[in-house]
């Protein structure tokens, strides 16, 4: 048995090799009918010419849209222009049948309806092209930090702590228990960055790709219940090699996809988002605008630009701000660094200003914050404070507070949502699009 995708980079043509997909469409004529088959391992379809009279062929009609086939034959010269090869079909096998109210007959359905057949929508070119780039983009991943001496580190999925300290956990309990399972509140984790600091503080560098998840009330097209992050942690790194790491990680992904994703991507810049390519290629060949915080905010201030919100220098940015700087000003990814110690959580590395931490976000055209990280603060009187200052009970971070107890070292990390970086390199709006089963609030299905 052959792929679609290796039949359609044949150079030669081949005799009786056998095909297994799903029925795209069907033709009939008097002698013949003819198939378009999908197998999802491409984005291009085989034509199959079946005749009349040959083995199986009196199932043949009832090979509907979306009934699974198996179709021995050659692989001929194509007489039509859209494609090189065709299979002229030897035999014929219905698989299994797919009768008459297969939702996706035709094409052309809104994405809402897309997702509320989210078990089916992997069949359609879109959902084809997205989650090829997907599983590419995971490998990329892997090759990206360990071609460069990261280790990959498990993280705990249930956790008692909560990284971020926003109180965003969803709580692990076990119905009808009145006992905690572990003795004590357990929660999914928001982040394994704490953990990753432990595994940095012995491998130097190592990063952590798995699901988080964060009880977040917000409907928006870029928050999920649950989520994909790529969080590298690195011994012996400062924020400015922190900055190096993530616009390198980014133009890394964004050129691996355009390499070896160059069809889907045709796909999508073609029929989802005109002009994607030579947003991805301009976004790999620049380098990244970089910012303080203090200087974005100057930049806001003499936009002229009327914004919903007001920003100052105690209020952090809102994403309208956030892509006024990337979209408007920039025009290209941007790096904004050293915000306000009071918008970002306690274990932030703190400035020698007394008012900023050493924290950056990247934001990306059309998303806005695609990273965040931070240098972490290294300093155990300081870290003790701060853990204090956010009412945090330091017995619980006893374990943390180690790290920096026992051969403290400066480092430095950062968090990369995996769904919004396939937005990005994808060109799909929304977040629910990216992810096979989208977690929202209210929206918990499959
Ligand atoms: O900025 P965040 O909250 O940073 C952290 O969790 C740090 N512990 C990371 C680190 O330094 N190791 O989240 C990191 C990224 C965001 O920039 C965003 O891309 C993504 O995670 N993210 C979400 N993606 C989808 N849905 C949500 N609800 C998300 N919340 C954060
Ligand atoms: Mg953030």
């Amino acid at each position: 048995m052959k792929l679609i995708a290796e039949l359609i980079a044949q150079e030669e043509a081949l005799e009786q090799v056998v095909v297994k997909g799903w029925v795209r469409s069907r033709r009939d004529s008097k002698e013949f009918s003819f198939f378009t088959i999908n197998d999802g391992s491409c984005q291009g379809s085989l034509q199959a010419v079946v005749d009349q009279g040959i083995p199986g062929s009196e199932t043949m009609t009832q090979a509907n849209t979306g009934a699974s086939v198996a179709i021995t034959g050659n692989l001929v010269p194509s007489p039509g222009k859209n494609q090189k090869w065709e299979l002229q079909a030897t035999s014929f096998e219905l698989i299994g049948e797919s009768p008459e109210d297969f939702p996706l007959q035709k094409k052309g359905h809104t994405r809402e309806f897309l997702r509320e057949i989210a078990h089916l929508r992997p069949r359609t070119n879109l959902f084809g092209a997205v989650f090829r780039i997907r599983s590419r983009a995971t490998y990329a991943v892997h090759s990206f930090f360990q071609e460069r001496g990261f280790h990959n580190v498990h993280t705990p999925i249930l956790t008692t702590s909560d990284c971020e300290g926003a109180g965003e956990m969803f709580q692990a309990v076990v119905p009808d228990k009145k006992e905690e399972f572990f003795g004590e509140p357990a929660f999914l984790t928001v982040s394994g960055q704490m953990e990753g600091e432990a595994y940095a503080s012995a491998l130097s560098r190592i990063y952590t790709f798995g699901p988080t998840f964060r009880a977040e009330n917000s409907n928006t097209s870029r928050h999920a219940a649950e989520f994909w992050m790529i969080e590298p942690e690195m011994a012996f790194c400062d924020l400015d090699g922190d900055m190096d790491v993530a616009e390198e990680f980014l133009q890394y992904m964004i050129k691996d996809t355009l390499q070896s994703c160059a069809e889907d991507l045709a796909f999508l810049d073609k029929f989802v988002d005109k002009g994607l390519i030579t947003r991805l290629e301009a976004m790999a060949s620049a380098s990244f605008a970089r910012v303080s915080y203090r200087e974005a905010l100057e930049v806001l201030e003499q936009s002229g630009k009327k914004f919903e919100y007001e920003c100052s220098f105690e209020s952090g940015l809102q994403s309208e701000h956030e892509r006024y700087l990337c979209e408007e000003h920039f025009q290209k990814p941007t790096i904004v660094y050293d915000y306000p110690k009071s918008v970002k959580p306690f274990y932030m590395k703190q400035n020698a200003d007394g008012e900023t931490v050493a924290a950056m976000d990247v934001l990306v055209q059309g998303i806005g914050e695609l990273i965040g990280g931070s240098q972490r603060e290294d300093d155990l009187e300081v870290l003790t404070k701060a853990l204090e200052a956010h009412e945090i009970d330091a017995q619980h971070y006893a374990w943390y507070l180690d790290l920096r107890k026992y051969g403290s070292v400066p480092h430095a990390g950062f968090g990369l949502g995996f769904e919004r970086l396939v937005m990005l390199l994808t060109g799909v709006s929304n977040i629910r699009d990216v992810i096979p089963f989208p977690r929202t609030p209210g929206n918990c299905k499959f």
